[in-house]
């Protein structure tokens, strides 16, 4: 095949012309005005002609570097919240560049507790394991600056904060405790960690009446256990409430290398390896006789 004038004329102007050109820039919100997008240079000429068009192409303006090349310059603070992301063309005498502005978050939100303190109150005998409460934050930026991580601060050894679902659970038995307090904060994922204020749970400790019947326990049932991470090896980590059954056993149905052993027939459950975050385990308490105790 020879190379006719159009065909040749079509060469060139490919060559010539950066119109398949993509740049891909990102510049932070709230940046002041005249920020340098970064990613963003067009080589080549004096495009002196040369124009910014798309959707809010005003928030930029395009600035001619002494190298001849063309950058963008942002021309008032950005708001991810109103535009994340900006298609913007570079119209240059020649041809056209598509232009795509991502406006990265910045951690400019303190995380918050929703909802205040509070106070529970819990019988003496309340199981391990058990679910005191729960806490949930608000944190209104993207992606890791706006993921939330709870703790509390002091560490209770009475208690657990699970650092992810904000449920507080009981780790200690309450026996010869009159009153507990846990302070507990949230931070959030930036890599300049933003902590919100702390709130605080009172726990009031009941030494009379019942505790809470356990439910009465059916067939079968399987019990989901969260275990801390700051519990040392061969700790009692919990014991499996008393439920109904006359005969019973104990059986992990968590995966092979889970943390913790639980004894077949007491129902008591020990951290067997060191844990490097919280870990939840899930216990089965199987009927063997099938009957039940007692006339509920
Ligand atoms: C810019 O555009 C004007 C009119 O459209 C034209 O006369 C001039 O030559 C152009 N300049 C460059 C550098 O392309
Ligand atoms: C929460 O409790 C703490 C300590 O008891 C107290 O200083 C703080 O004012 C309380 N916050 C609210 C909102 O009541």
């Amino acid at each position: 095949m020879t190379l006719t004038g159009p065909v040749l004329l079509h060469l060139l102007l490919l060559l010539l012309l950066p119109v398949s050109a993509r740049y891909f820039g990102h510049i932070a919100e709230n940046s002041p005005v005249g920020t340098p997008v970064s990613g963003v240079l067009l080589p080549g000429g004096s495009h002196l002609n040369a124009t910014l068009t798309g959707d809010y192409a005003s928030d930029f303006r395009l600035v001619h570097h002494r190298d001849h090349r063309l950058g963008l310059v942002s021309a008032k603070a950005l708001d991810r919240e109103f535009i994340a992301m900006y298609e913007l063309t570079v119209q240059l005498p020649r041809g056209a560049a598509a232009v795509q502005v991502e406006v990265s978050d910045r951690n400019d939100n303190i995380p918050r507790f929703i909802g205040g303190n509070r106070t529970v109150e819990v019988h003496a005998l309340t199981p391990l394991g058990t679910e005191l409460a729960r806490f949930d934050a608000k944190d209104g930026d993207a992606e890791r600056n706006g993921r939330v991580t709870f703790y509390a601060s002091p560490e209770s050894h009475l208690l657990h904060m699970a650092p992810q679902t904000g449920q507080v659970r009981l780790v200690r038995s309450l026996l010869g405790v009159r009153q507990a307090t846990l302070r507990l904060c949230v931070r959030d994922g930036g890599s300049v960690a933003l902590i919100g204020d702390p709130v605080f749970l009172h726990v009031n400790v009941q030494r009379s009446g019942k505790p809470r019947k356990p439910r009465a326990v059916r067939a079968d049932v399987a019990l989901s256990v969260s275990v801390p991470q700051q519990a040392a090896l061969g700790d009692l980590l919990f014991t499996v409430p008393d439920q109904r059954f006359q005969q019973r056993w104990f059986q992990l149905l968590s995966e092979a290398d889970s943390p913790v052993q639980i004894e077949r027939d007491s129902g008591r459950m020990y951290l067997t390896r060191d844990l490097l975050e919280p870990a939840e385990v899930l216990v089965k308490i199987h009927n063997s006789r099938g009957k039940k105790r007692g006339s509920l």
